[in-house]
């Protein structure tokens, strides 16, 4: 049995909206290992980005609980949450969400500079080190509106890597990309996640893709369908 990393017991998600109240997630429970890699596959519109939000702690469940390395993240402030995500949990998403001013080395570098453990040329060491891995090492002072779909999404790579983070969350990582490209990238994903041992939760609507990962679960109106 591997050590359970992130738990999720009987999240519901719904929101009121003027028609009255939507439910967006209903009883979802699922277990993460350490190491393991999970995909979440489903049709648009199914909830996946909503439960991986949950998930993260980047947004609060109706009821159930959230539990990540043992700690109920979902009865946390705001700032606590921030403070468990920056160290644990790396994020990419479908349009990169690079910060546009600023260079690949600043953008893989800020993380560093929020979670304060490291500072000054240690920083900027460590950034520099996964942007060669990701192979950017000649583009360090390059703008994101001035590399490749593919570019931009390996320096979110190093990004999500560079604080070491015991979870790999991947919300539809190869959407904006065209197929070899993203093969590719998810090629580097799961070499990334081996050599730093992090577990990855993949959102995907791509059932092959979601093969790579060692378990599968559908998501179907809200409701987990099969795994
Ligand atoms: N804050 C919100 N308010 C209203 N509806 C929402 C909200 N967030 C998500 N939804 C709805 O919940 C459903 C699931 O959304 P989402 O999790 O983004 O699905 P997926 O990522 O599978 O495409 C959609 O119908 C979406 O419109
Ligand atoms: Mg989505």
């Amino acid at each position: 049995m591997r050590e359970n990393l992130l738990v999720v017991s009987n999240v519901f998600k719904s929101v009121e909206d003027a028609s009255g109240k939507l439910s967006i997630l209903t009883d979802i429970s699922l277990n993460l290992g350490v190491g393991q890699t999970l995909s979440i596959v489903g049709a648009s519109g199914s909830g996946k980005s909503t439960l991986l939000s949950i998930m993260a702690g980047l947004d609060a469940p109706t009821s159930g609980e959230v539990k990540l390395g043992g700690v109920n993240i979902s009865s946390l402030d705001e700032d606590a949450r921030a403070l468990i995500r920056a160290s644990h949990i790396g994020f990419v998403f479908q349009n990169f969400q690079l910060i546009e001013h600023l260079t690949a080395l600043e953008n893989v570098m800020l993380p560093l500079e929020i979670s304060g453990e490291i500072k000054g040329n240690e920083i900027r060491q460590r950034a520099s080190e996964i942007l060669n891995r990701v192979g950017l090492g000649q583009r360090l002072n390059h703008y994101p509106r001035f590399m490749s779909g593919g570019e931009q999404q390996r320096v979110a790579l190093a990004r999500a890597f560079v604080v070491n983070p015991k979870i790999l969350m991947a919300d539809e990582p190869t959407g904006s990309l065209d197929h070899a490209t993203g093969a590719l990238i998810m090629d580097l994903v799961f070499d990334l996640n081996k050599e730093y041992q992090t577990a990855l939760v993949l959102v995907t609507h791509d059932p092959l893709l979601a093969k790579r990962c060692n378990t599968s679960l559908t998501i179907e109106s809200g409701q987990i369908k099969a795994s």
